[in-house]
């Protein structure tokens, strides 16, 4: 096993997911009822908050996914004291912050991107923080310079160690005029970490709006902070002294809810999402509208299906309100049956096309540009690390052995096995329990046939 394999199956254990191997009989339409709780994205970020609290804070909705499980760990290796008074709840006490020892931090961050954010929560509480080297999904570069320099501003002092990146505050940290080159999702969290609790006013200009960062804004202001979210992407936040702990409902699932919709679409299903809501999901279901899909909005959810044919369409993923990268893996499954050419620019990350190839050997038609392609009609602009995959259709799909390269790319290799005529044996599940909770029930209430192994 690799080191790679061995976190997958470890994230796997952690959630229950006894097998890393799933061999699905493709063929048949999903259908049923499953429900999505809070977003993995909202709910990983809100328990770092809970660092910067005075009190205890109460998390509810928390999907039981080992993105959530590093964090906990993490928090507890700084003595927070997490609790799960119900199912679906966290409570955080960080009353006993203290500091962690290296080799503890080091275990547990190896398989997410979310340390990085613990910098400006530990400066305010311990007066150093210490970053090992970062996990998460590798679908490109992810950098973390806008993190480092914004830290920078606010007086912070990073020194490379052998150990990974030691942060330390000598004089304390202070409000910074910071501006974004790219509205990056995690940069704008570490700065609203930061400036929370920093001496005066921090300027963030270029900021990311997703509504998981205005989820996040709302928790922060529960817990005393003062942020203004002003037009043209720029937040003001005025420091305070205290902050106390929160209780807050996540923000639902939106990623997970797009991945079950695309999963309707491609096997001509019938999929009720408890718990996905319209709003933070406008652009998403008016790209699925015009690939052919159906969808009924209720109040408990949203039900997808198809409206008939698969239709091609034109994307290009964006920064909210765009269309979110996240949601291209899924959709490209179904596209693969429309009956037409589509094209799918990925412009967040450079390196998010890679899954296709296993499409491909399951006989979809896919051509990846990993330049990009002109075209007269874009809304986004160009930017160097584009890709872009040209998608024609409809191909019939059968089973293939695959790996799980990525947490979006193996949910969409699950589509693709479900979409497909014949067996396929899908490995290394266990990165998809990283962001999906009880994945392998849902399938089972939606009627995929199925086993797991190894
Ligand atoms: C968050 O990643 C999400 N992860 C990602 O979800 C999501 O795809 C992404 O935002 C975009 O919405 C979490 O919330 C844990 P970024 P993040 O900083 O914050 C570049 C999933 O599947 N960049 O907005 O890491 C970066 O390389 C995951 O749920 C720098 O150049 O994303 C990328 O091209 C995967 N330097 C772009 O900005 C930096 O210091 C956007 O990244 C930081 C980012």
């Amino acid at each position: 096993m690799d080191s790679l394999t061995k976190d997958a199956a470890k994230a796997g254990l952690r959630v229950g997911l006894t097998s890393d191997k799933i061999v699905i009989h493709g063929g048949k339409p999903l259908a049923g009822r499953i429900r999505v709780r809070g977003a993995k994205n909202l709910a990983t970020k809100a328990m770092v908050a809970a660092l910067l609290g005075e009190t205890p804070s109460l998390l509810q909705d928390v999907p039981n996914i080992s993105d959530v499980n590093v964090v906990r760990g993490m928090l507890g290796a700084y003595g927070v004291a997490v609790t799960a008074p119900e199912e679906g709840q966290l409570l955080l006490d960080p009353t006993n912050v203290e500091r962690a020892h290296f080799a503890e931090i080091d275990a547990l961050a190896g398989s997410s991107r979310i340390p990085i954010l613990f910098c400006g929560p530990l400066l305010h509480r311990l007066g150093e923080a210490l970053i090992p080297d970062l996990g998460g999904c590798r679908i490109g570069d992810r950098p973390i310079d806008f993190h480092m320099d914004a830290l920078r501003a606010f007086g912070a002092v990073v020194d490379k160690s052998y150990e990974g990146i030691r942060i330390t505050a000598p004089d304390g940290l202070h409000g910074a005029d910071i501006e974004l080159p790219y509205p990056s999702v995690g940069a704008t969290e570490q700065v609203l970490l930061t400036a929370v609790r920093a001496r005066g006013v921090t300027e963030l200009k270029n900021a990311a709006i997703e509504p998981e960062i205005m989820d996040l804004i709302a928790i922060l202001q529960k817990m005393g902070a003062i942020i203004w979210v002003e037009p043209n992407r720029t937040i003001f936040i005025e420091g305070v002294d205290h902050l106390a702990g929160y209780t807050h409902r996540a923000i639902f699932d939106r990623n997970e809810a797009a991945s079950w919709a695309s999963a309707a679409l491609a096997t001509d299903g019938d999929i009720f999402v408890e718990g996905a809501k319209q709003p933070e999901m406008l652009t998403f279901l008016n790209v699925f509208r015009k690939a052919g899909g159906a969808f009924d909005v209720q109040e408990d959810g949203i039900r997808f299906s198809r409206a008939g044919e698969l239709k091609p369409v034109q994307v290009e993923t964006d920064v909210h309100p765009g269309f979110m990268t996240d949601w291209q893996q899924p959709l490209v499954v179904a596209l693969t049956q429309a009956d037409g050419v589509s094209v799918v620019h990925e412009t967040v990350y450079e390196n998010r096309l890679g899954f296709t190839d296993a499409l491909v050997e399951m006989g979809a038609d896919i051509v990846v540009h990993t330049d990009g392609l002109e075209s007269l009609t874009r809304r986004v602009p160009r930017r160097k690390l584009e890709q872009a995959a040209v998608i024609t259709g409809p191909t019939k799909l059968h089973g293939a052995d695959v790996r799980v390269p990525d947490l979006r790319g193996g949910f969409s290799y699950l589509i693709a096995a479900l979409t497909a005529e014949g067996t396929s044996t899908i490995t290394n599940l266990g990165i998809i329990s990283r962001g999906y909770e009880h994945f392998v029930d849902k399938l089972t209430a939606l009627g995929a046939d199925f086993s797991l192994e190894g």
